[in-house]
């Protein structure tokens, strides 16, 4: 097909799986993750653990995925406990055929591989992370999106039983998250299914997750089981438990700070011990691409 996303970046930049997976110590400790940034780069001994890259317990241990739990053990403990065959994903809302889409059937959407993306966590560290699965708007052009559509918004699983996090009003459940629709149709979106060529562990997201390379990884929701097209903006889960911190853009953009630290530079992952903080790039290095996609929109107030 026409169109196709060509990567720029090279297996050189690939984050060491190890490292990828490792990184999860950084943001361990307490309500891993968002909030937690402050003291991240200047922290040597926390560094040195982080980027171990042989302990495959450790690496297991360390997740960010809050339905099950925000313990720093607790994804590894329960993250298997999350069934994810058979598993479907409901499309609706202003769609021509609405319905019930089994992932074996979505599948059959045309696959990529190794699309290489640098990955920028809010709290100020990056990787460059291979991903499979495919592009977002051929699963909604399976689904026919009606003219009228604005947004799309996700919806992760809610299962009681399986997440043992859910219990805990840390988020409101389910983990929700949107896109405009100029966003999801854009070739560089993709719903991942596989990592480093392999099936996407559950705490990855399994069976299927979004990835959006130029925006905050915490927009990257998991285990997707609904996909609403809709005209009026949709809720973030960020967004509805800390409007100030998180905005429904979360744009990579190192001229607008988190309130609470500057995201002007990072940490690239699996660098080396002490590996040097970088400059961030606009849109996380993808500005060429999607900055049209915000021409004219004051990107401070649309954080
Ligand atoms: N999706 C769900 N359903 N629940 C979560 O807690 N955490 C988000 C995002 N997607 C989260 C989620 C955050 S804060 C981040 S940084 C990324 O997933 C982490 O994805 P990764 O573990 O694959 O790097």
């Amino acid at each position: 097909m026409a169109n196709r996303w060509q990567n720029t970046l090279s297996e050189n930049d690939v984050t060491p799986e190890a490292a990828f997976l490792n990184r999860r110590q950084i943001m361990a400790g307490g309500v891993a993750g968002l909030g937690l940034a402050s003291g991240l780069g200047g922290s040597p001994a926390l560094a040195q653990e982080a980027l171990d890259p042989n302990d495959y317990e450790d690496i297991t241990q360390y997740n960010n995925y809050y339905e099950f739990g925000t313990g720093k053990d607790d994804p590894s403990r329960y993250a298997d406990q999350l069934t994810t065959t058979p598993w479907s994903v409901k499309i609706e809302g202003m769609v021509d055929k609405p319905g019930d889409y089994a992932f074996e059937d979505i599948m059959k959407a045309v696959t990529i591989e190794d699309r290489l993306y640098r990955f920028r966590c809010v709290e100020a560290w990056s990787m460059v992370v291979p991903w499979n699965g495919f592009e977002l708007a051929d699963l909604l052009d399976m689904a026919g999106v009606q003219s009228g559509a604005k947004y799309v918004a996700f919806e992760t699983a809610l299962r009681p039983d399986e997440m043992p996090g859910v219990k805990f009003p840390v988020l409101e459940w389910p983990y929700v998250e949107g896109l405009r629709l100029d966003e999801a149709m854009h070739p560089l979106t993709i719903m991942a299914t596989g990592i480093y060529g392999n099936d996407i562990p559950n705490q990855n997201g399994a069976p299927l997750r979004l990835v959006v390379p130029w925006k905050y990884g915490f927009k990257s929701i998991k285990s997707v089981v609904r996909i609403t097209l809709t005209d009026t903006q949709p809720p973030t889960s960020w967004n509805k438990a800390n409007p100030r911190e998180y905005g429904f853009y979360s744009n990579v953009n190192p001229e607008v700070d988190h309130p609470r630290w500057s995201q002007a530079t990072e940490r690239p992952i699996g660098g080396g011990l002490f590996a040097r903080r970088v400059p961030t790039l606009m849109f996380n290095g993808y500005e060429e691409e999607v900055a049209s996609l915000y021409s004219g929109m004051d990107l401070k107030a649309n954080f």
